[in-house]
């Protein structure tokens, strides 16, 4: 179980301060698929960069199995389990797809069948991709779908993964929910998806709208898809004015 006890966040900027998560408390039980959705800048990428330990909170108090581990760094956190794929996934000239998914499982000899499996779940062929260095000649997309693939060699018991469909094509986007949906329903996995994807929030046993560095709503997908829908035609001007006008 993952437990954020008023967790903010806030950076220095001129002679004040920026509040970026403003007190934010949630618990999420195991092998649920919770999905963080919300306008850009709202605070989801580091909301979760709380959670992996890349941003350390300014106050608050993190527990992971009833572990306090406020105060702990990336590797332990990934020791624990926990695992983050970014939303701009880095490049690593002079590692090739292979090692990447070697040292992600764990396992110095990860078959080339293993290899494929991880990669068939986000729609990349084994054989064109393995021998590939993780570098600049991979497209956003390919790079996006290997870091994936890693996180799901890493199998770790906390997933968290920040718009995994950014940059995909459908039918790679179409094997990723699939892969989301199987680790759901074998509950191997609690997973945290931010997305603003509705097929990917229709999967979600609860959904936390996250805005100005706080929770806005929460509840189940079908409470909440209705209410973003409404939240974005209330405030784009164009749209509220066409309606106007259409009326
Ligand atoms: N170190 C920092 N210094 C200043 N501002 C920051 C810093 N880190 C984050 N922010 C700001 O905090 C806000 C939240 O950023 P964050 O990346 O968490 O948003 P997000 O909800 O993931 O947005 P998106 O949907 O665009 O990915 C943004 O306005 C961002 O510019
Ligand atoms: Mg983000």
């Amino acid at each position: 179980m993952l437990e954020l006890k008023h967790i903010s966040y806030s950076v220095r900027e001129g002679d004040g301060e920026l509040g970026i998560l403003n007190d934010i408390s949630l618990t999420i039980d195991d092998h649920k698929l919770v999905v963080f959705t919300g306008p850009n800048g709202g605070g989801k990428t580091t909301l979760a960069k709380v959670i992996m330990g890349l941003v350390t909170p300014t106050s608050g108090q993190i527990l992971w199995n009833g572990r306090d581990i406020t105060e702990l760094g990336i590797t332990e956190r990934a020791r624990l389990g926990i695992s983050y794929g970014f939303q701009q996934p880095p490049r690593f000239k002079g590692l090739t797809v292979r090692d990447l998914l070697t040292l992600a499982s764990g396992d110095q000899k990860l078959s080339k069948d293993k290899c494929c499996q991880y990669l068939t779940k986000v729609g990349l062929c084994a054989n064109d991709y393995l021998d590939r260095e993780v570098d600049v000649s991979l497209s956003g997309g390919e790079v996006k779908r290997i870091e994936i693939a890693s996180i799901l060699a890493r199998n770790a018991e906390l997933m968290i993964f920040d718009e995994p469909e950014a940059g995909i094509d459908l039918w790679s986007f179409a094997r990723l929910t699939e892969t989301f949906e199987q680790i759901h329903a074998t509950a191997k996995a609690t997973m945290i998806i931010i997305s603003h994807q509705e097929r990917i929030i229709s999967l979600a046993d609860e959904v936390i709208v996250v805005g100005d560095g706080a929770i806005r709503h929460r509840g189940t997908a079908s409470e909440i898809l209705p209410q973003i829908l409404a939240d974005t035609l209330g405030t784009c001007p164009v749209l509220t004015h066409k309606e106007v006008k259409a009326q």
